[in-house]
């Protein structure tokens, strides 16, 4: 494996999207190749069997495209199938995780909340980071049942959206967590409606820069860090609409190509 292959990421659509910035901003000269599965979202209401498949069909896509490292930039996927790929396939894989663990250190009223989908809040993985870290304190579980279609829809704004929100945090307000844990990737495009929706106290956290440092260590260790100096290539497929995946990369000024392909 070389180098200069490229970094290769996946979610379940565009969510993953807010870990690739993260990625890209720790290491610039590092090219990626990105799959937004969303024909097949979400993962989250998927049973487990579902998503493993779902996320071999992505990882054999993108070590065809000689990805030296896969970033699973889903914590539904990560929590559901990253032994099983870190067992068969044999690059390396950073996972996702909520933080559970910043969260419960940081937390003054030993009540924090955390958002994920079903998939992530049932998982074995899920249950044995809760019970290592947070066996002190209380943890505020909601399911964000609705949240990635009207993502993957481009609603980050919408009025659906900041109701069914207000619905979720309810009872966490209601407990006075101060933390709230985001544990899917595609909820990072909610903070500007969370913000006008949580007590200014409630501090939001997410595991996106923890995600880039861990990929750089690993590729590190692993002497497989790009030798380029100026920055590569990057590729966005979606397998359903690109001008979301567009809309949802308007920030990203460097070289991207974003196509379709179906996978
Ligand atoms: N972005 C995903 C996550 O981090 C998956 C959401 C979904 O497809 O349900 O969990």
């Amino acid at each position: 494996m070389s180098n200069n292959n490229p970094i290769g990421v996946f979610d379940s659509g565009i969510g993953g999207t807010s870990i690739w910035k993260e990625i890209h901003k720790m290491l610039p000269y590092e090219g990626t190749i990105y799959l937004a599965d969303s024909k097949n979202a979400p993962y989250g209401e998927k049973g487990k069997d579902q998503i493993l498949q779902l996320c071999i069909k992505n990882t054999e896509l993108l070590l065809k495209k000689g990805c030296k490292i896969i970033v699973v930039a889903c914590n539904t996927a990560t929590t559901n199938a990253i032994d099983y790929l870190r067992n068969n396939y044999a690059v390396p894989f950073i996972g996702i995780e909520p933080a559970i663990k910043p969260a419960a250190l940081g937390s003054q009223s030993k009540k924090i909340g955390i958002l994920a989908t079903k998939g992530t809040l049932s998982s074995e993985l899920f249950y044995k980071t809760s019970m290592q870290h947070a066996h002190t304190i209380s943890i505020i579980e909601r399911e964000g049942k609705g949240l990635v279609p009207l993502i993957e829809a481009g609603k980050v704004h919408a009025e659906e959206t900041k109701a069914l929100l207000k619905q979720y945090l309810h009872p966490m307000i209601a407990e006075n967590i101060d933390y709230l844990v985001l544990g899917c990737t595609h909820y990072p495009y909610l903070i500007p409606l969370l913000k006008t929706l949580l007590p200014l106290q409630v501090k939001i956290i997410d595991s996106g820069e923890a995600v880039a440092r861990q990929t750089k260590a690993i590729l590190d260790r692993n002497d497989l860090l790009s030798t380029s100096k100026t920055s590569s290539k990057h590729i966005f497929y979606t397998n359903s609409e690109v001008a979301i995946l567009t809309h949802f990369l308007n920030d990203v000024k460097e070289q991207k190509e974003i196509k379709y392909l179906a996978f």
